[in-house]
């Protein structure tokens, strides 16, 4: 299992200054991080263009310290003519996504295309050409990130080589799911590992930009789980562990990932998850968090 780190969100957004963004993918590429995920349609259009541009200065050609990255995008949305975001799983829409990638990133091909959200119309709709630009060599595997049902189907539709879905100790419905892929020899990436650090105390009073972004994202798009992560004050005081290692350390615990993504704007923060990612969690305090999450 490996740690990845997403280029998204406050990371990516205009009002995030460029060069401080890059500090936190120095202290990725210098925690062992080599696997990048971004999309063309993240923080209008601004995520890939900043994670070429920061790989570029910190890891030209592609490799850091000999190690090669992994670099994913993703289709099914687009920026349109107004600015908003429309979903787009067309022929034209695709290429066009992996153009952007290959072009923005030196000639490097996209390692991984996710299908962003599909429904079964969509999926079959877009395989085909996403296996004859993986037969070309184009890109080099075919993903889909998805969310209940749609992971369910996902997970067992031919051709699909990679599969990503969110996965913390406040929820572990994709369980199943994950171990399904695997079975049918499929990767699989987690997401928001950290319940998105809905568990901060200081949620509620922002301290930056980037902890109101934090905030809003959270009130407007899973209001249930920052319910359910400020419920969960005891694992912010266990001796010895930071919530963000039980946090990773839980994750950990589920065999079936292949690569935990997370994201950050501080370079502590990352750092912090780096050390937890390296731990193993004590039987006792894992099986507390299996079960008692969100008390
Ligand atoms: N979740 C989704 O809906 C979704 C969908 C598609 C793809 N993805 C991919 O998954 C990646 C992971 O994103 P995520 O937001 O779901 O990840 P996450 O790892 O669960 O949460 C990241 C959040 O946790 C905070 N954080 C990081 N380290 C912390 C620490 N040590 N202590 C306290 N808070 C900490 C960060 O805030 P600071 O900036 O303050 O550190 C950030 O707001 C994305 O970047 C994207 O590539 C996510």
């Amino acid at each position: 299992m490996e740690l990845g780190f997403g280029a998204t969100g406050a990371w990516a957004a205009g009002w995030f200054d460029e060069s401080r963004a890059e500090e936190v993918l120095r202290t990725a590429l210098t925690r062992g991080i080599t696997h990048f995920d971004t999309a063309g349609f993240y923080a209008d259009g601004r995520a890939d263009e900043r994670l070429a541009r920061a790989l570029q200065r910190l890891a030209p050609g592609g490799a850091v310290y000999g190690r090669q990255l992994t670099v994913s995008t993703k289709i099914g949305k687009r920026i349109g003519p107004d600015g908003r975001l429309v979903r787009d799983f067309s022929e034209h829409a695709i290429r066009d996504a992996v153009e952007r990638h290959t072009t923005l990133f030196g000639g490097h091909r996209p390692d991984i295309v996710y299908l962003h959200g599909p429904d079964e119309k969509e999926r079959h709709g877009s395989l085909p050409l996403l296996q004859r630009l993986k037969a070309d060599g184009l890109i080099g595997a075919i993903g889909e990130c998805q969310d209940g049902p749609g992971l369910a189907e996902a997970v067992c539709t031919d051709g699909i080589d990679v599969v990503m879905a969110r996965y913390h100790f406040l929820n572990t419905s994709h369980r199943e799911a994950f171990r399904t892929a695997k079975r049918n020899g499929k990767k699989v990436i987690s997401i928001a590992p950290l319940a998105q650090g809905m568990w901060r105390r200081g949620i509620f009073i922002p301290k930056r930009l980037s902890d109101v972004w934090g905030l809003a994202r959270a009130l407007i798009r899973d209001p249930k789980t920052l319910l359910a992560a400020q419920k969960s004050g005891w694992i912010r005081r266990v001796d010895g562990w930071p919530p963000a290692h039980l946090a990773m350390g839980f994750v950990r615990m589920n065999e079936a990932i292949d690569v935990v993504l997370t994201t950050s704007t501080r370079p502590y923060h990352l750092e912090e998850v780096a050390d937890g990612f390296a731990r193993d969690l004590p039987r006792e305090i894992a099986a507390l968090l299996s079960v008692h999450g969100a008390q």
